[in-house]
């Protein structure tokens, strides 16, 4: 059961975005988002490279305020809020970032336990919920390593033990699969499932690998250039009337190589480190 907190409305949406605009610099990247997440549900975002999901999920962590647009966060304004109360919503999100983002200088089991160390956890229960969450993950033992003798994949899997290991109310998944193996991806999902089975939390999940967050997540938004193109059922994403939509999902050649062509196309030109 999820505990009622201060500042909550309690029950209605985990997450509510209306009319979310970011931009960089002279680049709009997000452009009128409106979505809503109720607690307990599963959304999947999907959509082409530099279409702003990171962003868009960076947003939802209280990692970067909108220039424009509602961001209602486990009852709580983070767009008009102060830091303090930023802060304190973000004691209950749990968040993996695409690039792992893990500190290089601990090690794997003080990266796990970071967030039950600063979310004030009894010191007694921690060690064995970090040794716990990396089993859950398929690397228990592992406690002692540091990041850098770590895979790709595996730094993954820490970052999602550290995501997780605080039971969550809001768990922020950025391509929580990228790089893995078909096995070790549905054994996360499988992870995931049960977590949310446990606490009844609410996931959002971005996800390149689009077959597998539709079997995971009950609801598919689709961002294209910064907008949302396309929200549904995830069982109605690969039949939806949207042909960009549909195509995209399917990865068919034609349209869906178009929107990823597009989506290249709008990078700014890279300063180029290598000229
Ligand atoms: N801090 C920043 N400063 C300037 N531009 C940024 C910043 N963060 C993101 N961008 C730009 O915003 C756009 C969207 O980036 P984002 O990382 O959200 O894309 P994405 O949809 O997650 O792509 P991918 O599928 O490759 O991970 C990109 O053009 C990126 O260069
Ligand atoms: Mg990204």
């Amino acid at each position: 059961m999820t505990a009622q907190r201060d500042g909550d409305a309690g029950g209605g949406a985990a997450v509510e975005l209306q009319g979310v605009t970011v931009g960089f610099v002279s680049r709009r990247v997000l452009t009128g988002v409106t979505l809503r997440v109720p607690r307990g549900g599963r959304l999947g975002i999907i959509g082409p490279a530099a279409g702003g999901k990171s962003v868009l999920l960076k947003v939802i962590a209280g990692l970067l305020r909108p220039d424009a647009g509602a961001v209602r966060v486990l009852g709580h304004d983070l767009a008009a809020a102060r830091e303090r109360e930023v802060a304190a919503v973000r004691r209950r999100v749990g968040m993996l970032f695409q690039n792992y983002a893990l500190f290089d200088f601990l090690s794997v089991g003080d990266n796990v336990a970071f967030p039950l160390v600063h979310g004030g956890a009894p010191p007694e229960g921690i060690e064995a919920r970090v040794a716990a969450r990396l089993r859950g993950v398929g690397l228990a033992g592992s406690e002692r390593k540091l990041p850098s003798e770590l895979s790709g994949g595996m730094k993954k899997r820490v970052g999602i033990a550290r995501a997780t290991v605080a039971r969550p109310e809001l768990a922020l998944y950025d391509e929580p699969t990228a790089g893995l193996d078909p096995v070790t991806t549905s054994k996360i999902y499988d992870l995931l499932r049960a977590d949310q089975a446990e606490t009844g939390g609410t996931c959002v999940v971005v996800s390149s690998d689009v077959a597998a967050v539709a079997g995971f997540a009950d609801t598919i938004a689709m961002l294209h250039d910064g907008r949302v193109r396309w929200v549904g059922p995830a069982a109605a994403l690969f039949d939806a009337d949207d042909p960009l939509v549909r195509s995209f999902a399917r990865g068919e050649e034609r349209e869906g190589a178009a929107v990823l062509a597009r989506a290249v196309a709008i990078e700014p030109p890279g300063a180029g480190v290598w000229s």
